[in-house]
């Protein structure tokens, strides 16, 4: 008898072109020097991606059909324009534990959110319990280290204004060199303009 596919581990992003994750990545350089080594793992520069909902462990099979329905979802949503900038972290700047890029919420960015949730809503995965603050997670604070409070110059960054034309169902699968993320299906955003 065979063995049933292990289950995806899934989520539903945002990607950005490639010359905006490695300008950020460069833009990082201030607060990475500010920080000592090995107190954070920094995500790698491929991995960057604005979350929209993570689902979790799902069976292999119902992969598929969440790929087609959120094919079907999006292809009538706005393509939203994602304006980033400025470094914060979670819980607090004092005591952080997670780094990030910030992203403003805007309407197309909250009406594609609702889409996607509501989908996973119907789908059976229930809806997200706590408010979208959306992000894009540059570093993670290791298991028992405490890096200084975060105050300074080196959380200035530039500003990204970017237009992303599909929504994407990734897997995540976890390695010891960080996160390797597979995307399973880009579902392309209307082309209709942002208002
Ligand atoms: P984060 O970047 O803020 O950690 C893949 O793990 C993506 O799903 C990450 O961007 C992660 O957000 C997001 N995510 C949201 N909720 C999660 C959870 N409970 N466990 C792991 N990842 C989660």
């Amino acid at each position: 008898m065979s063995e049933a596919p292990a289950p995806l581990r899934l989520f539903v992003a945002l990607n950005l072109p490639d010359a905006v994750r490695a300008e950020v990545v460069e833009a990082l350089g201030p607060l990475r020097g500010a920080i000592p080594p090995g107190v954070v793992s920094w995500v790698r520069e491929p991995n960057l991606h604005l979350t929209l909902r993570f689902l979790g462990e799902v069976p292999a099979e119902r992969a598929a059909a969440l790929a087609g329905a959120l094919d079907h979802t999006v292809a009538d949503a706005v393509a939203p324009t994602l304006t980033l900038g400025g470094i914060g972290a979670f819980p607090t700047r004092e005591r952080p534990r997670v780094l990030w890029v910030g992203v403003e919420m805007n309407v197309a960015l909250a009406a594609l959110y609702q889409k996607v949730d509501d989908l996973c809503d119907t789908l059976g995965f229930g809806r997200e319990s706590r408010p979208y603050r959306p992000h894009l997670t540059v570093g993670r604070v290791r298991a028992g280290r405490r890096p200084p409070a975060l105050d300074g110059a080196f959380l200035t960054t530039p500003r990204w204004s970017v237009r992303v034309p599909t929504v994407d169902l990734m897997s995540s699968e976890l390695a010891p060199g960080g996160a390797r993320y597979r995307v399973l299906r880009a579902a392309p955003l209307s082309r209709r303009e942002d208002a």
